[in-house]
This record gives C-alpha cells, structure tokens and sequence, in this order.
C-alpha cells in the first residue's frame, strides 16, 4: 500500500517537543493535537471532489467541493484519543468511530476491549489513528475488526513508526495506506519505538 513520511519542518520541530522527556502533559496533549491537525492537512489531499454551479455576487459558475465518502476517525485506545480533535478541526463533519486495544505487557499481542463504530462502515472513508505504530500488532488487528464490519476503504495515521511495525501492517493489509510523521530507527527488545516518544498513551492520560 501506499506508504508516506510526512516530513513538513512544522511537524519535525513539533515532534521534536513530543520526544522530549521534559515536555509535561498538558504540552504535550497540544503538540499531538497540533500535528495531528497537519497530518489531516495532508491525508486529505487526494479526497475527490465534483463540479457545483453556484452564483457569486457578478456571475454564475461552475466550482468544487468535496465530492468523497463520509470521513469516519477511528482512535485506536487510548492514545488514538490524543489526535482526535487536531483531526477534527480540519474535517470537522467526520463521525468518530472508538477501538479499544492494549498490548498485554508480557506477551506484547494485542488484546481488543473496547468497539464502537456508526452504521454503514463500508461507505465511509475511515482514517485509523494511533500515535505510534510499533510491532504492528494494535494496528492488524484494530483494522481486522472494522474489515470484518465492513469497512474497505481505510488509512492508517500515526506520529512514529518503526520499520518492523510498517512493515507488519503492510504484509497483514497491503490496501491501506500508511501516514506517519516520521520513520524511526527501529524496535528495542521490549517492543518500544527507538527513539520514538515513550509510551504515548502515558504521557497523554497518565
Ligand atoms: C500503544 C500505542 C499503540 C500500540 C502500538 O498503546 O498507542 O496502540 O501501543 O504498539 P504495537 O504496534 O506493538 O501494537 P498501548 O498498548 O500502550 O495502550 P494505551 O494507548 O492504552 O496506553
């Protein structure tokens, strides 16, 4: 699938501060939000549009707009939760569609827990949200349960990715397309992002 570092020097300086031990809570709760507002700038960018006749105040004529399915945002729990409203401002008509995974801290293997998703999943457009993509794991089996409902058309929208992780999610589903701000080095022996951020969803709610 389609794969994309979106590397604008707004997000690099911003991820920076979120990789900063030093940055607290509230900080940091901003500049997720604020990236995740520039990532929607650019995962949009291909949303199709069509022709409308309108009327401005000298002349009739033909403009665009946004012609494409219903754009639903699913936070992956808890830390997806972080880049829902920065995405929202840009697409603000989205729904928002809730999945609740955590990675069993022995086994490292996603466990689902939570899922709440609106009607008609496969007219939709739906744009998977989670700071960080590490093994992968969350990612698979977060979109194997809204293909399993129904949904075709979806993209996957993260901070920091680690190769493996890339990797992982493009074996298991080779039709979504990846977004991440950044590529990291790679996975260290407990499964965190090297340098990645730490546990993001930590540093979010605690
Ligand atoms: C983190 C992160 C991802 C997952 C990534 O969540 O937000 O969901 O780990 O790891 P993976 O690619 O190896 O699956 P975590 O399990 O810490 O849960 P939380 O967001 O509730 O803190």
């Amino acid at each position: 699938g389609n794969f994309q570092v979106i590397d604008h020097p707004l997000i690099q300086h911003k991820l920076t501060i979120l990789r900063d031990k030093n940055t607290g809570t509230k900080y940091f709760r901003e500049v997720v939000n604020e990236i995740a507002r520039l990532l929607a700038y650019e995962v949009s960018r291909e949303m199709p549009l069509r022709d409308i006749e309108i009327e401005t105040p000298i002349v009739k004529t033909v403009q665009k707009q946004l012609a494409g399915k219903k754009v639903v945002i699913v936070p992956i729990l808890r830390a997806g939760l972080g880049m829902v409203d920065g995405m929202l401002d840009l697409i603000p008509a989205a729904k928002v569609g809730h999945v609740g995974m955590y990675r069993d801290h022995d086994t490292m293997e996603p466990v689902e827990y939570f899922i709440k998703m609106p009607s008609d999943l496969s007219e939709r457009e739906l744009l998977v949200v989670d700071p960080m993509l590490a093994t992968g794991g969350s990612a698979v089996a977060a979109i194997d349960a809204l293909k399993k409902r129904g949904a075709t058309n979806i993209k996957f929208v993260c901070l920091v990715a680690a190769p493996e992780g890339v990797k992982v999610l493009q074996d298991a589903h080779p039709d979504v397309g990846i977004y991440t701000a950044s590529l990291d080095e790679k996975l260290d022996e407990k499964g965190y992002i090297l340098p990645g951020l730490g546990d993001a969803g930590d540093r979010l709610f605690g």
